[in-house]
């Protein structure tokens, strides 16, 4: 078993319970176990440690606004090749080069409201979920 994050983001969670409970429902039809979930909303300091890798970036400052606007669904999930699995199910970038039927072609609206974050690596996933729930013992 390996472990991945998943945050639902703003523009998805301030759109009501129905999104989310259809996010959390394919997740767990696609094999992935909720290990943990809290919604929350990110203040700046920490949005901008969320996504330090982005921040030199041209589009890190709407970045950090934009994923602190609101509040966002974190879940901590576990399956195997979680990392993996979870980004295939999650599908491109950009909503608009996302294969069908994929998180973001459903829900995603533009290149930055893109409705779902997956972590990147296994790595990432470690520091996210750190980030979020704290340091496991
Ligand atoms: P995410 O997978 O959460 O990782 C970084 C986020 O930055 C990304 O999803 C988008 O929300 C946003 N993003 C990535 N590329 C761009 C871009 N070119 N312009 C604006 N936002 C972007």
């Amino acid at each position: 078993m390996s472990e991945t994050f998943l945050m639902i983001k703003p523009e998805v969670v301030s759109a009501g319970a129905q999104p989310i409970g259809a996010i959390l429902e394919l997740v767990q039809r696609s094999g992935f176990q909720i290990r943990n979930l809290v919604q929350r909303q990110l203040d700046r300091a920490l949005a901008q440690e969320f996504y330090a890798v982005h921040r030199e970036r041209p589009f890190f400052a709407s970045l950090v606004s934009y994923i602190s606007s609101g509040p966002v669904v974190c879940v901590h999930l576990e399956r195997d090749d979680a990392v993996r699995r979870l980004r295939e199910l999650v599908g491109a970038t950009d909503p608009a080069e996302a294969a069908a039927g994929t998180l973001r072609f459903l829900y995603g609206r533009s290149l930055q409201e893109n409705a779902v974050h997956a972590s990147d690596s296994e790595d990432s996933a470690r520091r996210e979920i750190s980030l979020i729930f704290g340091r496991r013992p």
